[in-house]
Order: structure tokens, then sequence, then C-alpha cells
């Protein structure tokens, strides 16, 4: 079978394709899964940039899809040709978050899904939506249960509420199609009118351009009759944090999910207590929470937004188009 892997000290030319063994049979309670597609984060772009350490010969990719080909015993939830999509913390079914780091999740800490079968606890997979592509089904591991959980576990999303996504990136765009499907209203920025006349398309209620307008904190207050937002997807980190501060309502909510502008710098900390908002990190979610995400999803017939698709021998090719900022929402590779 096909295999990407990448040998340190990382950089997008050390990726290569290489034969690797038959994964042989699932033990106990593991699956053996056909992958037909994975989906871009920047967390797989830091970690195969070599901007995030990991193992020599490290397999990336944290998201993947495909097909049940074998069912090792105990395992009641999966039977052979069921379609499934991995999840971000194989460790993690329910309850409050165990961790704080990458030491358990694919393409980081373990091997990924950018080979073409795998053998894995069973707990490391859901359902994948019902009449979902493979390549649909792997933009939800990371980006689609990161706006789920930022909006609707931890922001308690309402009909009603309005949200500011910050560029459209995988988690924006996801994060704006939920707030759509729950009833909210919807800011959305980037640097791009194009890309602007994308998101109003797709139904953002307002837009606005990050660069031509740099104190977009302030545009959102007049767009809301100075009330704010009650949720910001933050994901730009200490460049964007003091507008998204300037941004919120009195007492709403900021996601901290990204790191696009750096990871570490200052934060107007006594504007925020006089907002009284709530700045809450996250992580992507539980195994839980990815089924209940799924089960809406199979709902409302929501659909991710993928820009374009790349083959498995092609991933290089496929990242440096992640890093030209030219895509809307999702970048997949289709095997
Ligand atoms: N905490 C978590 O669980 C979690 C999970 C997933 C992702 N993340 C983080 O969230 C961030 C986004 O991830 P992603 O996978 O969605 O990335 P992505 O698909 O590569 O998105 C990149 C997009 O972000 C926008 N952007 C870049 N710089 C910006 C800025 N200064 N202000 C506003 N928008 C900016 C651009 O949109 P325009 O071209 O429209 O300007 C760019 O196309 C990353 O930092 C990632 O590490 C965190």
């Amino acid at each position: 079978m096909k295999i990407a892997t990448l040998s340190q000290p990382g950089g997008l030319d050390q990726l290569k394709i290489i034969d690797g063994p038959d994964p042989g049979e699932p033990g106990p309670g593991e699956l053996r899964v056909r992958i037909h597609a994975n989906s871009l984060n920047f967390h797989d772009y830091a970690v195969v940039a070599g901007a995030i350490p990991t193992s020599d010969g490290r397999i990336p990719m944290a998201d993947g899809a495909g097909v049940v080909e074998a069912v090792g015993a105990n395992v009641q939830e999966f039977s052979v040709g069921d379609h499934v999509v991995s999840t971000f913390f194989p460790q993690w079914e329910n309850g409050p978050a165990p961790i704080d780091n990458f030491s358990t999740t694919p393409g980081d800490g373990i091997d990924g899904f950018a080979r073409e079968q795998v053998v894995a606890p069973a707990s490391g997979f859901t359902h994948a939506p019902k009449g979902f592509s493979h390549t649909e089904a792997a933009t939800l591991t990371t980006a689609g249960l990161t706006a789920w959980r930022a909006l609707i576990v931890n922001g308690g999303l309402k009909a009603g509420d309005t949200v500011l996504t910050l560029g459209t990136g995988g988690v924006s765009i996801f994060a704006l199609q939920f707030a759509k499907m729950m009833g909210a209203q919807v800011i959305s920025t980037s640097s791009s009118d194009e890309k602007l006349e994308r998101l109003s398309a797709m139904g953002a209620d307002h837009t606005i351009n990050y660069k031509t307008t740099p104190n977009w904190g302030q545009r959102v207050q007049e767009l809301t009759g100075g009330r704010g937002v009650d949720h910001v997807i933050e994901v730009g980190g200490p460049g964007t944090l003091p507008e998204s501060i300037d941004a919120v309502s009195i007492g709403g909510h900021i996601a901290l999910i990204g790191v696009l502008t750096g990871s570490a710098g200052d934060v107007p900390t006594a504007k925020l207590m006089a907002k009284q908002a709530r700045l809450q990190g996250l992580i992507v979610g539980s195994r839980f929470h990815q089924q209940e995400m799924i089960r809406a999803i199979e709902a409302n017939g929501l659909r991710p937004v993928i820009d374009r698709s790349f083959s498995l021998e092609n991933i290089a090719e496929a990242f440096r188009f992640e890093e030209s900022g030219k895509h809307f929402g999702k970048i997949c590779l289709e095997f």
C-alpha cells in the first residue's frame, strides 16, 4: 500500500511516497479501514513544514475517511462496508477534555491517515454522514468539529445570536455554515473581496475586508448597532485578538482556536475584563461531540465546502496550495 511519510527535519520537500507493508488483520476492538480521503488543516501544515517537531518517518494527516474492510473481535458498532471517519483524539470518547496536547493526535504524536490502509482501534472512528463522499467526510474530523464545539458545545449558540468568523479557511467556513443552520446572524471577514462575495452567497449577513478595514472590531460594533457579537471564532491569535475583543458583546464568548498570526502576544486584558466576555480555548472535541455533529449534519443536509482535491502523490503540492492562502474552505487528498 502507498504511504506518505515525512523525514526530519520536516519541510514539504521531506514528504515522500513509499510502498508500505500490508497492515494485517485487526485485533480485538480494532478495524482495518481502506482510507480514501484526507483533508488538510493548518495543524497538519505546521507538522509537515517542520514547525512542529515530530518523529522521523511520521505518516502525516489527522483526518481520514474510508471504508471498513475487516472488523476485529468484540467490535459491535461497525460492519464490513461501513463508511467511517477518524477522530482527532482517538482516546477521548466522552466527558470533559482529558488532554492539552497533540501526543495522541494522528499525524502528529502518532501516525496519521496519509496511507491507503490502517488498522486502529474502532473507538478512533465514527460513522460518516449518510450520503457523504469520503472526501466530504474527511473534512469533519478537525475543522468541522472545532467549529461545532466552539459554537454549539462551548458557545451554546441560540437562534438570533450573532457570530463573527475570521477569514475563509476550513474552520471559519464550517462556523458560518453551522451558525446559519442554527438560525444565527453571521459577520464574516476575509482579505479578499472576491472571497467576501462568496461568503455573502453562502449566507453571511455582513462582510468586512480585514486588510482594508484594519479596525474591523469597530466596524462589527457599527454593524450590530453598538452591541457587538455573541460569539467570535478566533482563528488568528495574538494579531487578531485585540480586534475580536472590540467586536465581542458585553458578556459574549470568544472561542480561542487559532494561531494564524502567532502563538503569543499582548492581550488588552482590562478591555476583556470590562467586556465581561468569556475567552475559552479549545482543541477540537470528543468522539461523542463528533457523533452529535454528524447527527445535526444529516438532519440539516449541510455539505462541506471543498475548494479542491489532490492525489496522495501530490500531497506536497496540496500543502503548497494551502500555504498560498488562495483556498476557500477545505483542501483534500483523494485516493
Ligand atoms: N484549536 C483547535 O482545535 C483548532 C482546530 C483547527 C484549526 N485550528 C487553528 O485555526 C486556524 C485556522 O485553521 P484552518 O485549518 O481553518 O486554516 P486554513 O484553512 O489554512 O485557513 C487559512 C485562512 O485563514 C485566513 N487568515 C489568515 N490570516 C488571517 C488573519 N490575520 N486574520 C483573519 N484571517 C486570516 C485566510 O483567509 P482569507 O484568505 O479569507 O483572508 C486564510 O485563507 C489555525 O491557526 C489552526 O491551527 C485550531
